[in-house]
């Protein structure tokens, strides 16, 4: 069965990102001149996902208008022939379909998963965490569903963080199949760096058939008192096969303010009307350092 749809969980706290995100959700704090959340429901529908369910709470609504439609922008921007910057404001509205559901309590990730149950039905349908930017050639979410539907089995993004990072994510261990593909044999929340498995941490982007449901609706909390997605996965991965994919782009972790930075840096460099004047800007900077 094709995948379809996909779970945007934008309830957390932002924590990381205080007093930016007091008031305002870290998902539309913008790297340039988009909010995070966009870059990845671009991945997404990229990658061919038709419909979207953001799992959302208090405080998040700004996300929901984002995506909406803003007449009185738009016959402004109409008025003053501002065509380009009126065809980007209604591209966005255009771009998916969305929906919303609200999680009540933050209970973990794997909670706010459970809390699109009824939207996503018996399919199989991927997770998209908005903190990890990534930037590849092939959207990495399409790279995951080419193996889905190949294996015809969950699958979750991974990377090689060093060691002493291990800690900030969950961790697995494996059997590789190839040097990108392997089968996940075993999974730990947020490991002490001496019970790690490996050195392979869980990204955020998932695809996950539907047994998942029924393994959450029994899962008790796990690490940090939160109901855990990985640990729903490990024992999901008894039943069926899970595969890792070691995926090719480069992440940024824009829920860190380093990471945050470092993305702000790399995506400008991409564009033409940045290039060269703040390339120039960052050489003279770093001729004083
Ligand atoms: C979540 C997951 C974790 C994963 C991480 C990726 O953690 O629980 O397994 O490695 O996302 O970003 P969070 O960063 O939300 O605490």
């Amino acid at each position: 069965m094709k995948v379809r749809k996909a779970i945007f969980p934008v309830a957390g706290l932002g924590t990381r990102f205080l007093p930016a995100t007091k008031s305002s959700p870290k998902e539309m704090l913008p790297l340039i001149d988009k909010p995070l959340v966009q870059y990845v429901v671009e991945e997404a529908v990229a990658a061919g996902i038709e419909q979207i369910i953001f799992v959302t709470g208090r405080t998040k609504r700004s996300i929901e208008d984002h995506f909406d439609s803003s007449p009185e922008l738009e016959s402004h921007l109409e008025e003053k022939g501002k065509d380009k910057t009126l065809q980007a404001v209604r591209d966005i509205a255009d771009m998916v379909d969305i929906f919303y559901v609200r999680q009540k309590k933050a209970l973990g990730l794997g909670h706010a998963i459970l809390c699109a149950r009824d939207f996503i039905g018996n399919e199989p349908f991927a997770v998209l965490l908005g903190d990890d930017i990534i930037d590849g050639s092939v959207p990495c979410l399409r790279q995951l569903l080419d193996l889905y539907e190949h294996y015809r089995g969950s699958v979750l993004a991974l990377e090689q963080v060093p060691m002493e990072q291990i800690s900030s994510y969950g961790c697995v261990a494996v059997n590789r199949i190839t040097d990108r593909i392997m089968e996940i044999t075993d999974m730990v929340e947020k490991p002490k760096r001496e019970e790690a498995p490996s050195d392979m941490a869980i990204i955020g982007r998932y695809v996950l058939t539907p047994a998942i449901f029924q393994i959450l609706e029994k899962q008790e909390p796990g690490r940090g008192g939160e109901i855990q997605l990985t640990d729903a996965i490990k024992r999901l991965s008894a039943d069926e096969a899970v595969y890792g994919c070691l995926f090719e782009g480069v992440r940024h972790d824009c829920g860190d303010k380093l990471g945050f930075l470092k993305a702000t840096v790399d995506l400008a460099l991409k564009r033409d009307e940045f290039k060269q004047e703040f390339g120039d800007y960052l050489r003279e900077k770093m001729c004083c350092l």
